[in-house]
């Protein structure tokens, strides 16, 4: 592993992809991230789809009006899902599980991207949840919040500007305080 710091300054969002395929020891190193991510009470509220099938990888790409299409060049698409009725604050454990996933790939120097699905809509103006539900047979009671798209990057990307670091959103002791 990289240092943590180097790692969390060169993860950007890749929207470009190669067309290599993805080994099955990263593919099982990503899914071991998503199976780690803390979650509220040990709920694992989650589910995960890992797609690799390019039909479906095509389908998913219509998921959202705008910023989705690149799902269809990726290698992956892990569908992160959640059930409401097994944790109030699935959200958060689905959301956890997302940048985990997103952190392993960069620590195995893969790009990704999060598409956000959960109040999204397709261009037809359907729900993106819904879309995604139908495309992959997602069970009712499943919300999907988003689709971590992952491939070999397609592009370079420049770290983290540590100049454009916003330090007036931190207030130390009290709002304000500096
Ligand atoms: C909650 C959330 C939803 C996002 N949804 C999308 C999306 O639907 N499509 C997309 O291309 N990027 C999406 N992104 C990626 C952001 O656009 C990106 O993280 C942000 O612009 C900062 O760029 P960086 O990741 O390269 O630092 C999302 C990121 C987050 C955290």
């Amino acid at each position: 592993m990289e240092n943590f710091s180097e790692l969390i300054k060169k993860r950007r969002s890749m929207r470009k992809f190669t067309g290599e395929e993805l080994s099955q020891e990263e593919v099982v190193a990503l899914l071991k991230a998503a199976l780690m991510a803390p979650t509220s009470k040990r709920s694992n509220s989650w589910q995960f789809i890992a797609v690799d099938d390019k039909k479906l990888l095509g389908e998913l790409s219509h998921c959202k009006e705008q910023a989705s299409a690149f799902i269809a060049d990726a290698a992956l698409a892990i569908v992160v899902t959640a059930d409401p009725l097994a944790s109030d604050v699935w959200i958060e454990d689905a959301s956890i599980a997302s940048i985990m996933i997103q952190l392993q790939a960069e620590d195995l120097g893969l790009g990704s991207c999060w598409v956000q699905v959960r109040e999204r809509y397709t261009a037809a103006g359907m729900p993106s949840d819904e879309f995604v539900r139908g495309v992959l047979d997602i069970p009712l009671q499943l919300q999907v919040l988003s689709i971590i798209a992952i491939g070999h990057k397609g592009m370079e990307r420049k770290p983290f500007n540590e100049d454009n670091l916003q330090w007036e959103k931190i207030h130390i002791n009290k709002f304000g305080g500096k």
